[in-house]
């Protein structure tokens, strides 16, 4: 039974014995005096809106925050750590809630970090800094190739590929009105475009997996006639076809069967309370020109819109093959999101999520590179993802040649994520990752909206800060050469020294 039934049933069963024992012993009634604030405490628990764990979880729920409000001292007892026993990172973790909280947007006491530790990266800032009012302080990027007749004018951050399904329906609605409030997009992930990802009209990325959800046939493939009838829809701005995830590269996608409820089944059109898995290569395409042809196709049925593919680089000589591709049809993408191993999933095997695919850095750089060497980065906007989380992240990422940046767990964070671990077993505790409606209504979409909002600003007002900061007029003016990290405790290299980058068109040549 839900915790929050069981505390009512309860109150409302020891105010009746407590009522009944006073017929004959009076003094039962002193017991209200320590169970009175009890009750109406948790009372209050379950009708306010700003905490969803102490709305599913009243009285008890307050020791999570008792203890946060100590945490300084707290964690120097309690170290709490992730499925592999590494510390998590609560220092970036803080930093999302105090920007979705608009809390204070400010660290005190200075660098908390080791800056002599190997790997500790930082940026070039310049005596001659800008006011960040010179660009603006939320910088745009259009997309959209030679081909593309409705490019988008997207926000340089914006909401990572993950479904209705393994996130809940207030935790879509919530990230989707975050979206519309901030003029950012929110990526459907290949679950389908469910109604939540339409309730608040925020702008959506309608990502195809090999599952074809939401444009599929009753034999589970492509459908055309589906996928132009849902990609009409004016929110959808932009189509990723998905070719692989960080997290699980190669593996397809799982939707546990507990969370496979009547509503996701009938959206995805497959069977209620199955395990779904997505095959793990498309049945649309069976070739890098086929994947080009797939992306003109998609490109002529939803009428123009910019359509891109998502991956995480695996072998190289097949993301090359697929520059070669390009060159062959003259087919462009209008973007390419590159994922990495590091990436993050509501569900996957351990052995994936740890030991496959690209880390993001690296992958990102050689797309780019790639793209370069063909002369073909022009039309071909680069997204990146993988814990993007800070405004150095991002300066970090377009340095080394995105063009803008995807969230998903930052977003989730801010959406009332509290890292419990659950996103698989559909007993996240605080509703952002489960179907059950219990747990879900903690999550109250008006309070989670605002923060997502407030986190995407936040940061994306510290990244224009820092590029300001580097006397830059706009983004694309950064270069790898920004960005240094020590190699060991004598050694410091900047990325256009460990990613060196190759002349325009040297890779057709030869
Ligand atoms: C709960 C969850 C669900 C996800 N679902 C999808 C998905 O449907 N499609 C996809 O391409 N990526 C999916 N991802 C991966 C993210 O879109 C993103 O690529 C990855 O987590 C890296 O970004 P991050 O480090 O900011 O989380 C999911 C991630 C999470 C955490």
């Amino acid at each position: 039974m839900n915790i929050r039934y069981l505390f009512l049933i309860l109150t409302v069963l020891l105010l009746l014995a407590i009522g009944l024992i006073y017929l004959i012993w009076p003094p039962v009634l002193w017991s209200l005096v320590f169970l009175g604030p009890l009750m109406l405490l948790g009372l209050s628990d379950i009708l306010q809106r700003k905490h969803a764990i102490k709305r599913n979880f009243p009285v008890i729920g307050n020791l999570r925050y008792a203890l946060e409000m100590i945490r300084p001292e707290i964690m120097q007892y309690f170290v709490e750590t992730d499925t592999q026993g590494r510390p998590i990172n609560r220092l970036q973790r803080s930093l999302v809630y105090q920007r979705a909280k608009r809390e204070i947007d400010t660290a005190p006491f200075g660098t908390q970090m080791d800056v002599y530790d190997e790997g500790y990266e930082w940026m070039d800032h310049s005596i001659y800094a800008k006011s960040v009012d010179e660009f603006g302080e939320s910088p745009r990027v259009r997309i959209g190739g030679s081909d593309c007749q409705q490019p988008y004018q997207a926000s340089i951050l914006n909401i990572s590929a993950m479904s209705f399904g393994s996130l809940s329906q207030n935790a879509v609605k919530a990230m989707n009105k975050g979206a519309g409030l901030g003029g950012f997009a929110q990526n459907t992930g290949e679950g389908g475009i469910s109604p939540y990802h339409k309730a608040f009209g925020g702008d959506l990325i309608w990502q195809i997996g090999t599952g074809y959800f939401g444009c599929r046939a009753a034999d589970g493939t492509f459908s055309a006639e589906k996928f132009r009838e849902n990609a009409a829809a004016a929110c959808v701005r932009m189509i990723e076809i998905k070719l692989s995830q960080g997290a699980k590269p190669g593996h397809g996608g799982i939707l546990p069967a507990k969370k496979n409820t009547p509503e996701i089944a009938e959206i995805r059109g497959v069977q209620a309370y199955t395990a779904v898995h997505s095959p793990p290569g498309h049945s649309a395409f069976d070739s890098p020109d086929g994947l080009m042809r797939f992306v003109q196709h998609l490109r002529e049925l939803c009428g123009g819109k910019p359509v891109g593919f998502k991956l995480c680089i695996g072998k190289k000589e097949e993301f090359l093959e697929i520059c070669r591709a390009m060159l062959r049809t003259g087919i462009r993408p209008d973007f390419i999101t590159i994922d990495g191993g590091e990436g993050g999933t509501g569900a996957a095997p351990l052995e994936f999520s740890n030991s496959m695919g690209m880390p993001m850095l690296d992958g990102l750089a050689f797309a780019h590179d790639a793209l370069v060497g063909f002369n073909l980065k022009e039309e071909v906007r680069l997204i990146a993802s993988g814990k993007i989380i800070s405004g150095f992240h991002m300066v970090r990422a377009i340095a080394l040649g995105a063009d803008l940046c995807n969230s998903a767990r930052a977003m989730m964070m801010a959406a009332g994520c509290i890292q419990a671990l659950q996103c698989n077993t559909n007993r996240c505790p605080v509703g952002v990752a489960t179907q059950d409606p219990g747990l879900m209504r903690g999550l109250v979409v008006e309070d989670k909206a605002e923060r997502v909002a407030n986190y995407h600003r936040a940061t994306v007002k510290s990244f224009a800060e820092m590029v300001a900061a580097a006397g830059l007029d706009s983004p694309d003016q950064l270069t790898r050469g920004h960005i240094h990290r020590r190699i060991d405790e004598n050694r410091v290299m900047t990325y256009a020294e460990i990613y060196p980058e190759p002349l325009p068109g040297s890779l057709l040549v030869g």
